[in-house]
């Protein structure tokens, strides 16, 4: 072997010790990685889906006659975890009655699968609850926005009679209809949005969320975790009128 070739052998023996070397660095930086992951943002959540009454910002259970029909700007509330967002619609027609909204099977086009919808709850029938997360890409209020009967939606073609009442996310063009689920109008979502199920307690007027049913919200791998709890005492959570028209 002349001392050229020799050279070349050396070479490829360091190149070969180097790549070995930089491997066990990625390999033991992927675990480290991990760990430290793991250590700074634990999977925290309930094992269950807790009941709580709505209440309002002054901390007086909502009572029906406190949700204006076609809620004209955006009522938010946060379950099952503190930084779940969700609409509460009380739900009209293009006259500003109220509408008895039945239940419905609302198809899943990502899974073909379908899921049970309750309908509304309240002494009409009207009032109902979604995520306010866009099952898309997660956009959230103001950028997914229920828009009432008849009002022009933004960008889309729904306005006077072709618009009953959609919630619709300006991020991609996502629509859904509260009337029936939140089942998908438009896409690009294949998914509706998640549906808060909600009591009505006909002797005191007032109302509770107690589960949820439809995909998991957007970004998690369950409705009961990836998030921080209420306070295990927690018996409300609070509904606020955004005021965003
Ligand atoms: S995030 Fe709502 S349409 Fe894309």
């Amino acid at each position: 072997m002349d001392d050229k070739e020799e050279e070349l052998n050396r070479g490829r023996r360091t190149f070969l010790k180097a790549m070995i070397v930089l491997s066990a660095g990625v390999a033991v930086a992927g675990v480290l990685k991990g760990a430290v992951t793991n250590i700074i943002t634990p999977l925290v959540g309930i094992s269950s889906f807790p009941t709580m009454e709505l209440v309002g910002a002054d901390g007086k259970p909502l009572l029906y006659s406190d949700i204006p029909v076609n809620t004209p700007t955006t009522w938010l509330f946060y379950y099952p975890l503190t930084n779940d967002p969700n609409f509460l619609l009380n739900l009209g027609d293009a006259s500003g009655n109220p509408v008895n909204v039945p239940s419905y099977d609302v198809p899943i086009p990502a899974t073909g699968s379908t899921y049970k919808f309750n309908g509304g709850v309240g002494p009409k029938g009207s009032v109902v609850a979604y995520s306010a997360i866009c099952q898309h890409l997660g956009c959230i209020p103001p950028e997914i926005h229920y828009y009432p009967p008849t009002q022009t939606v933004p960008g889309t073609s729904f306005s006077g009679s072709s618009n009953p009442g959609y919630i619709h996310c300006s991020c991609h063009g996502s629509t859904y209809d509260p009337l029936k689920g939140a089942k998908v109008i438009t896409g690009p979502t294949s998914r509706p949005l998640p549906n808060v199920q909600l009591k009505y307690n006909s002797s005191t007027g007032t109302f509770s969320a107690y589960s949820m049913v439809g995909p998991t919200i957007y970004g998690k791998v369950s409705d009961l975790s990836g998030g921080t709890p209420y306070a295990s005492s927690a018996t409300t959570v609070t509904v606020t009128n955004t005021g965003i028209p």
